[in-house]
């Protein structure tokens, strides 16, 4: 009998034609034109062909933020904007053992590194190239680690295309570095199971200095048309979540660009170190021995379960409770941390850079508010994924995932506190013209905004946001009016990677 493989552990799909990933309809006259002018400048710039095209899309975050590097699931969308990479491995013979990455967009420089996998990305210098070598690293370490050799490094030739929008919340940084590493891997004429894949590109984008979980990499690689995705994790697993007929995301750019890597000591790592205090902190409240509690309560998710115990004996399974019986409201000083903990945290951290770089940034530890986030935004993503499956009709399970994505957008907002002035006049915006919910999207500190608006009013609620939201910036010089199509569109659940070879 045949075996009946589940999606995650299938290859990343290769194909001789666009029209699987691009459709039949505008998009791939679009997307034609995009692999011309790729093959052509290629050419023109490295002398070759490419050998083949990789591409891997952005995605929307429809709920579940900032709990993946917890273990919570999530449940994006991806998004027809990708980026594709066009690449040319050397043979071993040629002279020249450099990596050369090239962008179709001026405005990104060519970027050269040596093609030792073992090289140190040089982030005190941050360059766009930095991503590609990160799939560069992590196809190397997880060969590696697979015992597959692939002999002395040789050079690479590779053409970069982009449309996902940078700084925009939107995961161009994940498109990338999955692009890059499958583009690689297809280069070496090996196509490993896309959990892998999915597991691999998150922990190399790790080199880039931000302590993301892996959600992007894991939606822009096991993406399906029409479906949004509930991913899990430990280990990796997406399972397809229809939305309900007669609604549409709109996903709108609130123009605050979203640095990730760049403020990851006073932002998204922080956000880290603080979960982990936090669950360290619970974890000794539960009854841990503090060293115990140091080395085992790595996330919130680690001592849920000492959280529910406790939520039990008060009549509930909300880990919540813990949180507000245990952790102060007030933030802790490094010095309180220190005398609970019995170690000094920089001693506890010293295996990683990026925090000891937190620790030196952070003032004081918002404890409470964190942990409170992550629990009630975990329950959310399930809430969702509930009432999509429920028997309601579409209109009340629409009005029911609006609600839960207004109240996962308070939640960022005041507990995990990752909006921006910007986003906020942007979701105001958003709820005022009729969306049924609207919340930032992603990282936050800027980027987009999603809305979840009925079909019958999305033109005119792009309208309106338009005259209400856009139009002063036009005005101001700060987005061209021909471009306002790349900052706020409908989107509808696009396809995962693919590879061509055309
Ligand atoms: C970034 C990270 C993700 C996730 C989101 C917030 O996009 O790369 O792993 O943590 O932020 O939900």
């Amino acid at each position: 009998m045949a075996q009946i493989f589940k999606h995650e552990e299938l290859p990343i799909p290769i194909h001789d034609s666009l029209d699987p990933v691009y459709g039949d309809s505008s998009q791939l006259e679009e997307a034609q034109l995009r692999f011309h002018t790729l093959k052509s400048k290629f050419q023109q710039v490295f002398g070759h062909a490419p050998q083949l095209f990789a591409r891997s899309p952005g995605r929307v975050n429809l709920i579940g933020e900032h709990i993946d590097y917890e273990g919570y699931s999530v449940l994006p969308m991806a998004i027809r904007q990708d980026t594709i990479v066009a690449i040319r491995r050397h043979d071993e013979v040629e002279a020249e053992k450099v990596l050369k990455i090239a962008n179709v967009n001026d405005k990104y420089q060519i970027c050269t590194y040596p093609a030792d996998p073992n090289q140190e990305i040089d982030l005190k210098n941050h360059k766009w190239g930095h991503y590609f070598i990160c799939g560069y690293k992590g196809f190397y370490e997880y060969a590696k680690s697979k015992g597959v050799n692939f002999g002395a490094p040789v050079g690479l030739d590779v053409l970069v295309d982009g449309t996902v929008p940078a700084g925009s919340g939107l995961s161009s940084s994940a498109a990338l570095v999955c692009a890059s590493t499958i583009a690689i891997m297809a280069a070496f004429d090996v196509n490993f199971p896309k959990k892998e894949v999915a597991q691999l590109t998150c922990d190399c984008e790790r080199h880039i200095g931000t302590q993301s979980g892996g959600m992007d990499q894991a939606i822009s690689v096991m993406a399906k048309t029409g479906f949004a995705e509930l991913i899990d994790f430990n280990p990796i697993r997406a399972t397809d979540v229809r939305l309900p007929d007669g609604g549409t995301f709109v996903v709108a750019h609130s123009l605050a660009e979203s640095q990730k890597a760049v403020t990851a000591a006073i932002n998204y790592n922080n956000r880290v170190v603080e979960c982990r205090l936090a669950s360290i902190l619970l974890g000794i409240n539960l009854g841990m021995k503090p060293q115990e509690a140091i080395s085992k309560a790595k996330t919130l998710s680690d001592v849920e379960g000492l959280c529910i115990s406790f939520a039990s004996t008060r009549g509930s399974s909300d880990p919540a409770l813990a949180v507000k019986e245990y952790l102060k409201e007030e933030p802790y000083t490094t010095t309180e941390i220190e005398k609970i903990l019995g170690e000094s945290l920089p001693s506890i951290f010293s295996t990683s850079p990026s925090s000891l770089n937190v620790l030196n940034a952070a003032k004081h530890f918002k404890l409470y508010q964190r942990a409170s986030h992550v629990y009630s935004e975990a329950k959310r993503v399930h809430a969702f994924k509930e009432a999509v499956s429920s028997n309601l009709s579409d209109e009340d399970k629409l009005k029911n995932l609006g609600d839960l994505m207004n109240g996962s957008h308070y939640s960022c907002s005041v507990l995990y506190e990752c909006s921006c002035p910007e986003l906020e006049e942007l979701v105001n915006i958003c709820r005022e013209n009729g969306a049924l919910g609207a919340r930032l999207t992603g990282a936050g500190w800027g980027g987009c905004a999603v809305a979840l608006v009925k079909d019958s009013i999305v033109p005119e609620f792009i309208l309106n946001l338009k005259e209400r939201f856009y139009q002063s910036r036009i005005d101001r010089g700060v987005i061209n009016n021909n471009d306002l199509g790349l900052y706020i569109f409908a989107s509808k659940p696009s396809s995962g990677a693919a590879i061509f070879k055309l």
